[in-house]
């Protein structure tokens, strides 16, 4: 039985890249609490699929988080469809599996402008709603790649160590108000991970896990749903793995 956070019900709740993976998932896992929720994704097409698939949905919007006109404009239209935001999940991020040597510029650029850009960008109109109000919880998909090293995602890995100390810092100039942490996951089976390995590295992967797994997405939309809960009102200025064991 998934324990359920009464206080989640009428929270005002926006998630980002809401239309896939974790993103979904804690979409999923907001709107059974009972909280009024609207996702952002630059995927219109995915957006449309959720809303029909989640008919509890208080509304979608497209939005490219990379870019401050569309993040603005999106909060505007949060603002007419729930009056506000109580908890954000900026969650939004691409990876792209390249050897530095093949990175270029482009790239780099592009995963900062997504990855990181975009965690500026939603946290600033979020923490300008939330510190009037005196309340609020700010919540950020980072990694384990952002806590140690692994190859082919420098430009990623870089993007996500920046997700954690933002998270950190932004943490103690909205205390004692606004909780702000980020979650790091280890390997979660979502599209974006099957876009990038085959089944054969996937079992290769799950063997180096002590839990020998991927995570589901759900499991890491309940961590959101903690965080975001009364029942993690002492914890702030933290970013939590949940990694099956990885990174012990
Ligand atoms: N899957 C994993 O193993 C894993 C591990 C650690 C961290 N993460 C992180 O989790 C988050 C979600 O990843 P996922 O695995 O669910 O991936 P996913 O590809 O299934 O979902 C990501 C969503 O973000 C959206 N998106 C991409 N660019 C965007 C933009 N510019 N503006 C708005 N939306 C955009 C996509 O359309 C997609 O719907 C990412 O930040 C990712 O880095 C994933």
């Amino acid at each position: 039985m998934v324990k359920k956070y009464e206080e989640l019900k009428g929270k005002r709740v926006v998630v980002t890249g809401g239309a896939s993976g974790i993103g979904k998932a804690t979409v999923q896992r907001f709107v059974d609490e009972g909280a009024k929720v609207v996702a952002f994704d630059i995927n219109e097409k995915a957006l449309e699929a959720v809303k029909a698939e989640i008919p509890g949905l208080a509304g979608t919007v497209a939005v490219d988080v990379s870019s401050e006109e569309s993040v603005v404009n999106g909060f505007k239209k949060v603002d007419e469809l729930i009056g506000g935001i109580d908890v954000l999940v900026s969650n939004a991020g691409i990876s792209v599996r390249k050897k530095f040597v093949e990175t270029d510029f482009a790239q780099w650029r592009k995963v900062m402008g997504i990855n990181l850009d975009g965690m500026f960008l939603c946290c600033k109109e979020a923490v300008s709603r939330m510190m009037p109000q005196k309340s609020g919880v700010i919540l950020m998909t980072a990694s384990t790649n952002g806590m140690e090293g692994h190859p082919y995602y420098t430009d990623y890995n870089a993007s996500k160590a920046g997700v954690i100390l933002l998270g950190r810092s932004l943490a103690l100039e909205c205390a004692p108000y606004v909780r702000v942490n980020s979650v790091c996951p280890g390997y979660v089976l979502t599209p974006m991970q099957r876009a990038e390995y085959t089944d054969e590295m996937l079992a290769v992967v799950n063997e180096g896990i002590p839990m020998k797994r991927h995570a589901e997405p759900e499991e890491v939309a309940a961590l959101y749903a903690f965080l975001a809960s009364d029942e993690a009102k002492y914890i702030t200025g933290q970013h939590i793995p949940i990694d099956g064991g990885e990174t012990a």
